[in-house]
């Protein structure tokens, strides 16, 4: 059993405001789920992150100011590295090579094949653990690109992104730079769609949790009896995500030895995700110690991959 996520779990579901955190989406099911909801054309995150990877690679190389010298593109949260293939392939005639941080050694291993095949010349300098025991190990490389794609940001609470983005510009030196990807606050209905989807993808992604804790957990949660609801607050841009419960009900789930009861109505919050506006992302580059160097948009402004690099005193 793994005893972390029987532990997170109960903690979760014992609270008054019952939750569950969404790194365990992840599972074999959860990321093929993933890769669908990828693949749709409601999730516009993907298309409009990948345009601009595509369009403005030039631009982003010539931002990215490594002058000829060799450097390292250390990319945090990777998932299949498809995104990032465009921007390795453009890279081409650059001295650098791609350092890919995940947790999972067979991740990466995984990934490291894939890419092997579509740039068999890549120097591929993949690192297993945490990403900030592994940034802390790089600090001293002469010159490095971090990359967080994706919008991976916003599954971070405020707290925690600033907090991550304070720690990351800790292991950054004086020509690093650092890439992330931020969605942007729109027309609430696009929001609304791409995590209420009509293929019901997204729903299916997110009542896995239960089943996954059923599995490994020897939990009873009948998915039936819980319904997918996101709901997103146009003025703080957080799209939350929850499980609610059609009917007074008690879950046992065995290996934690517990029971847990759920009122009709009731939610387990299972995700955040935050959409970002400029002024928001350039007050926490400013509280972490970074500066924007650039920004890069996709076409319809729903989008942006922001440059940053580290504030000199
Ligand atoms: C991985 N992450 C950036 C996705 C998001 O948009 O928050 C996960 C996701 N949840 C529902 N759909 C996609």
């Amino acid at each position: 059993m793994n005893e972390a996520f029987a532990q997170d779990v109960d903690d979760g579901l014992s609270a008054k405001n019952k939750s569950l955190p969404s790194r365990y989406f992840y599972d074999a099911i959860g990321d093929s789920l993933f890769v669908k909801i990828m693949n749709m054309p409601e999730y516009y995150l993907t298309d409009a992150e990948l345009e601009i990877l595509t369009e403005q690679t030039d631009d982003l190389i010539q931002a990215f100011g490594m002058n000829g010298d060799h450097f390292e593109i250390v990319e945090l949260g990777a998932g299949d590295g498809l995104k990032v293939v465009k921007l390795l392939k453009q890279l081409n005639s650059h001295d650098f090579s791609y350092a890919p941080i995940d947790i999972s050694a067979h991740a990466l291993s995984i990934l490291k094949e894939r890419l092997i095949k579509e740039l068999p010349k890549l120097d591929f300098d993949g690192k297993q653990g945490e990403y900030f025991e592994v940034l802390d190990g790089l600090k001293n490389l002469d010159k490095k690109v971090i990359l967080f794609l994706g919008s991976n940001i916003g599954n971070l609470t405020d707290a925690r992104a600033h907090s991550f983005m304070k720690k990351v510009a800790e292991s950054m030196n004086k020509h690093d730079k650092l890439l992330i990807g931020f969605d942007l606050k729109k027309d609430p209905k696009t929001i609304e769609r791409a995590y209420n989807d009509p293929h019901g993808f997204t729903r299916d992604f997110n009542l896995n949790l239960l089943t996954r804790i059923n599995r490994e957990l020897g939990g009873d949660f009948a998915i039936d009896k819980f319904r997918h609801a996101p709901e997103y607050n146009p003025e703080s841009g957080t799209m939350r995500s929850f499980l609610e419960s059609l009917t007074d009900q008690t879950v046992n789930i065995k290996s934690i030895g517990k029971r847990y009861d759920f009122k009709k109505g009731e939610c387990i919050h299972t995700e955040n995700s935050q959409k970002y506006d400029l002024e928001t992302i350039h007050k926490i580059a400013k509280n972490t110690g970074l500066r924007v160097k650039k920004e890069f948009y996709d076409s319809r402004n729903y989008f942006v991959d922001v440059l940053f690099e580290k504030e000199i005193k």
